[in-house]
């Protein structure tokens, strides 16, 4: 890790300013800007004022009005704040006008989702994954020549990263830069394909865990599959993903893996960098959404969720609800859930959790197809290997070959798709 802001003792004192429009949903605004404050102590700050202003329009030099930033210079004075985050898209030239006029640190929303990636990334991939996201996000803001007014040395949150800097590097560094990280991460991308394949090949039902950040899913995994996964209460734990092995009823070996937990406003450069780690969720037969049923913000989460589902193209695979945190969560709640197929559990005391693998192995049974495939003489021998893949049900032998019926999956429908009769 470039820097250790994390273990130090001190938290930057930090001040979070949420902006609207007139026509913009107040709730939703005030929600976003507690969800920011959440994210400020999950950074290592510590948030010492908030405030929240509605406009009829941005003003295009400092995002928020005048007379705001002579509020904002106050508090910043009176409390000695040292950082402003703003729940808005920022430019870099926003920034800069606001850093002048401050005299304090200024960053932007996905700067500091940016940053607890960065300082939460463990492996290679992790860390490649979250410096091509800084320098993504930092290439527009780089218009002019700007790299920062304020010198971002001295460290403190929105400057850690795993590389080198981006806010060091002139423009074309960082395009260079960005190459060479899209060419590593193409390779350990290779490199969990052939796992996958061999996985594939093996023929086990995958699943992920998905769903919004803290809602339980390490904590589900490590229960599931008695492992130890990093589990914490804090904001983005898991950063990369986990798979490990589980045994169904009546279906046996199965694969669970954990997945980077979702968050509104999740900055498009990260899940462009992520892709890899979301692909490895794309790759499952069937997701588990998991929800933390004791959220007060829990339908919203899973709009989140769900949105985030829609623009990643897995609202078309099967989906298993889980409820988690039952034990501190209200009992009316659950009356009033509406997802189906679910389940209520509780990670944590290990309750629901042999209904949740049942209703796993339900949907892992409900993958497979009835196909009829056709054997001539001569490959009459792979209906030994056939015979290992899937449960052969019937088997019709004629003088020219053998009609075998047989349950399979999807994966293996294609890998025995040239012996399909229709
Ligand atoms: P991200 O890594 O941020 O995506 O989080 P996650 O979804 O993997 O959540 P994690 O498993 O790290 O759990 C978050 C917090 O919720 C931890 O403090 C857990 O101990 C707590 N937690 C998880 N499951 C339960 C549960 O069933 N009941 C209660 N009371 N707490 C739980």
């Amino acid at each position: 890790m470039a820097n250790s802001f994390l273990t130090e003792t001190k938290k930057e004192k930090t001040l979070v300013a949420g902006i609207g429009l007139k026509q913009d949903d107040f709730s939703e605004i005030k929600e976003s800007v507690a969800e920011l404050e959440d994210l400020v102590y999950a950074a290592g700050g510590e948030v010492v004022g908030t405030i929240v202003q509605i406009l009829p329009s941005f003003n295009p030099s400092t995002l928020m009005g005048s007379g705001k930033v002579t509020e904002i210079k106050e508090m910043a004075d009176t409390t000695t704040a040292t950082l402003l985050v703003v729940d808005h898209q920022l430019s870099g030239s926003q920034m800069r006008n606001l850093e002048a006029e401050l005299g304090i640190r200024v960053i932007d929303r996905s700067q500091l989702i940016l940053d607890i990636f960065a300082s939460r990334a463990q492996t290679y991939e992790g860390k490649l994954q979250v410096e091509l996201a800084q320098m993504l996000d930092q290439l527009p803001r780089m218009v002019g020549g700007w790299h920062g007014s304020l010198s971002r040395q001295a460290g403190g949150i929105g400057t850690r990263g795993p590389g080198e800097s981006a806010l060091e590097l002139d423009r074309r560094r960082i395009n260079e830069r960005v190459k060479v990280i899209r060419k590593k991460l193409e390779d350990v991308k290779k490199n969990r394909q052939q796992h996958r394949a061999k996985r594939k090949r093996q023929n086990v039902p995958s699943f992920a865990l998905i769903g919004y950040t803290n809602s339980g899913k390490s904590t589900l995994l490590n229960k599931l599959t008695q492992s130890q996964v990093l589990a914490k209460d804090q904001l983005f734990a898991t950063l990369d993903p986990t798979t490990r092995q589980i045994m169904l009823p009546d279906v046996g070996l199965a694969v669970l893996t954990d997945t980077v937990g979702f968050i509104r406003k999740l900055p498009t450069q990260l899940i462009e960098a992520f892709k890899a780690t979301l692909e490895e969720s794309a790759e499952a037969d069937i997701l588990i959404h998991v929800i933390d049923l004791s959220s007060p913000q829990m339908e919203r989460q899973q709009e989140v969720v769900q949105q985030l589902m829609r623009d990643l193209k897995w609202d078309d695979k099967p989906l298993i609800h889980a409820f988690n945190k039952v034990d501190v969560a209200p009992l009316e709640r659950q009356m009033s859930v509406k997802a189906f197929p679910r389940v209520f559990v509780s990670a944590v005391e290990g309750r629901g959790l042999e209904k949740l693998k049942h209703l796993m192995a339900e949907a892992a049974k409900n993958l497979q197809q009835t196909v009829e495939l056709y054997f001539s003489k001569k490959d009459e021998h792979l209906i030994y290997e056939l015979g290992k893949d899937g449960q052969i049900l019937k088997s019709e032998a004629s003088p020219h070959g053998t009609v075998c019926t047989v349950a399979l999956n999807p994966t293996q429908i294609s890998r025995w798709e040239s012996y399909l009769t229709r």
